[in-house]
């Protein structure tokens, strides 16, 4: 089991569950130009690897450098962990001259050295399927939902509302966790391929227009959740919770939610969080190393 240097608390929590001994597997350092160097203290037969493909440039670049050294010292059977899939938003070409942004990581940590990938919510079958390993994309919804029951005692008059089309399969199967499966509905919404800019077009399901529960896979700007609020008061909506597996909080992005009124968020840490939003009152943290230590110990990927 090998992990960056530095691991996070997700990151940590994995290593120390799954690694039988305490031994250091690796050593880490940085050169004054800031580039990385890793040597691996002991050698296994088949490898485990956390990695990260969030944030600045040197995470996917340590987990590259890091996978492409356990195979040149033999190792033939990597699985590389990814708490968070990140990149995998661009997964189509909309526009000509667009990458395919998470197909490239994907093939990227594939050539490196690593068999198979498992990760947390992924945001895009798309990328499942162009994968040249197999991905397996295990759903954190569950530990989500339990943690907003525990909050919601008993209040029942909710609505599960995914902020888009996209989430939608997300927010069915979290009204199910919840086991109100018939209290959901999802947002039509358009966005304009050049300015980014969100258009809501109507509010489609069952509902009751009291309390809404947004679920989505990921926050980073804040602002598919701000639009859906606006447009979900504008329904009749007085109180709101969300749920978000990945919170990339980006720029402003906690400013922006902190205006909305939300009674409680739940997100997971599989991007660690700054200081200043890991305290902000509402806000709970689901940890997710349980979830990846059960994924690690009970599925068996297949090779591609
Ligand atoms: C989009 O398809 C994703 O599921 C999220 O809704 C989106 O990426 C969140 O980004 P932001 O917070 O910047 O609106």
């Amino acid at each position: 089991m090998y992990t960056l240097s530095k691991p996070t608390p997700c990151e940590q929590y994995v290593a120390d569950h799954i690694l039988l001994s305490k031994k250091q597997t690796t050593f880490w350092k940085q050169f004054p130009s800031g580039e990385q160097y890793v040597r691996l203290l002991h050698i296994e037969k088949r490898a485990l690897v956390i990695g990260r493909t969030w944030g600045k440039p040197g995470n996917l670049w340590g987990t590259l450098l890091l996978l492409d050294t356990l195979k040149r010292n033999g190792i033939g059977d990597t699985t590389l962990v990814l708490p968070y899939f990140a990149y995998a938003r661009q997964d189509r070409q909309r526009l000509s001259g667009e990458p395919l942004s998470g197909v490239c990581i994907a093939q990227l940590l594939a050539c490196a050295g690593a068999n198979r990938i498992l990760t947390l919510d992924l945001h895009s079958e798309r990328v499942q399927k162009a994968s040249p390993i197999p991905v397996k994309s295990i759903s954190f919804l569950e530990p989500l939902a339990r943690a907003l029951q525990e909050h919601l005692k008993g209040i029942s008059d909710f609505t599960v509302i995914a902020p888009d089309k996209g989430a939608r399969k997300k927010a069915y199967a979290f009204a199910r966790a919840l086991k109100h499966e018939k209290q959901c509905a999802w947002i039509e919404k358009e966005r304009d391929p050049y300015t980014g800019m969100l258009k809501e077009r109507g509010l489609h399901g069952s509902r009751k227009n009291t309390t809404a529960i947004l679920v989505d896979d990921m926050l980073d700007t804040g602002g598919t959740i701000c639009e859906s609020v606006h447009f979900l008061k504008k329904h009749g909506f007085k109180k709101f919770y969300l749920c978000i597996t990945h919170p990339l909080f980006s720029n402003n992005a906690l400013t922006r939610i902190s205006s909305l009124g939300f009674k409680r968020i739940f997100v997971s840490d599989t991007i660690p969080l700054r200081k200043k939003i890991a305290r902000f009152p509402i806000l709970q943290i689901v940890p997710s190393g349980p979830a990846l230590v059960k994924a690690i110990s009970t599925v068996q990927l297949p090779r591609k």
